[in-house]
C-alpha cells in the first residue's frame, strides 16, 4: 500500500482509471474505502444506501458480461453524439479507447463495487395537508430529481479514498441499462436500485493529472454570464 496523499492532490489526480491489475485488494483496505463512503451526506440523513462488494470471480465474470452487453448501447449513443467541443481529436480517441478497454475487462478487476439506494417512498398523498396534496406531483418530480444526490457524494468519497490508498477506480453507469440482470445475479431486492458499478484495483501504468475545462468557462460571478475572474 502506498502512503496516503493530501486531499487536493487526490482531487487533482483521481483520473477515471480503467486499466487495473488483477492482484487482490485486502478486505481491510476495502473496509476503509467503504467507511469513507458512509461519511457522505444523504437527503434527510436517510443513509438509505447499501454497498455490494463483489470479489467472487464467477460473479465478476457475470457482471463483466452484463457490462459488455450494456456497452453496445452506450457505444451507439457515443457514436451518434460525437466528440465534445472541449476535447481534441487525440483526447477523444484516448477517451474512447480507454472506455472500450473496460467493455471487455470490467470482470477482470479484483473488486467490483455497486453503490445502491433503497427506495424511500414519500408519505402517501392522503396523509398530507390539502396545500401539499395540491402540489404532490411536483413534490414527486422533485424527489425523482434529487434521488441520485443521496448516493453520488458517497461515490465521490470512494473515488478519492481509492486514490488516497493507491488504488484506481471510476464511476460507471452503463450497467443500469441492463440493471434487472445485475439485480438477479446478485440477489438485490426489488426496492433497491444500483447507481454505479465501480471496478477497484491497483492501477496499471502511469496516469496524468485530471484536466478540465477552465473555470473562466464554467463559473459565473454573481449572475449568469459574468465570467468568474479568478
Ligand atoms: C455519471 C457518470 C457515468 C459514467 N459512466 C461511465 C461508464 O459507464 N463507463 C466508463 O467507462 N466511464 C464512465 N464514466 C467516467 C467518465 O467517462 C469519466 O469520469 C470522464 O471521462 C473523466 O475522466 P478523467 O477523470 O480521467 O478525465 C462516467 C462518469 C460519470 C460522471
Amino acid at each position: 500500500m502506498t502512503d496516503e496523499i493530501g486531499l487536493f492532490d487526490a482531487i487533482h489526480s483521481a483520473r477515471a482509471l480503467r486499466r487495473l491489475k488483477p492482484d487482490p485488494v485486502p478486505d481491510q483496505v476495502i473496509g476503509r474505502i467503504l467507511d469513507a463512503a458512509i461519511r457522505a451526506p444523504s437527503a434527510g440523513n436517510a443513509q438509505n444506501w447499501a454497498f455490494v462488494v463483489v470479489r467472487d470471480a464467477q460473479l465478476r465474470r457475470g457482471l463483466g458480461a452484463i457490462y459488455r452487453k450494456a456497452s453496445d448501447i452506450a457505444s451507439a449513443m457515443y457514436q451518434a453524439r460525437g466528440r465534445p467541443a472541449h476535447m481534441s481529436e487525440e483526447q477523444y480517441r484516448r477517451f474512447m479507447s480507454s472506455g472500450a478497454y473496460l467493455w471487455n475487462h470490467m470482470g477482470d478487476a479484483p473488486v467490483l463495487l455497486l453503490p445502491c439506494l433503497r427506495d424511500r417512498p414519500p408519505p402517501p398523498r392522503e396523509t398530507l395537508p390539502d396545500a401539499m396534496q395540491a402540489i404532490y406531483e411536483r413534490e414527486l418530480a422533485y424527489t425523482d430529481r434529487i434521488r441520485g444526490a443521496s448516493i453520488y457524494p458517497a461515490v465521490q468519497n470512494i473515488i478519492l479514498a481509492c486514490r488516497a490508498l493507491g488504488l484506481g477506480t471510476l464511476i460507471t453507469t452503463n450497467h443500469i441499462r441492463c440493471e434487472e440482470e445485475v439485480k438477479a445475479l446478485l440477489g438485490i431486492p426489488d426496492d433497491v436500485s444500483t447507481y454505479a458499478l465501480m471496478p477497484i484495483g491497483y492501477p496499471r501504468g502511469k496516469f496524468g493529472p485530471v484536466a478540465r475545462r477552465p473555470l473562466a468557462e464554467v463559473a459565473h460571478a454573481d449572475r449568469w454570464g459574468a465570467s468568474w475572474p479568478g
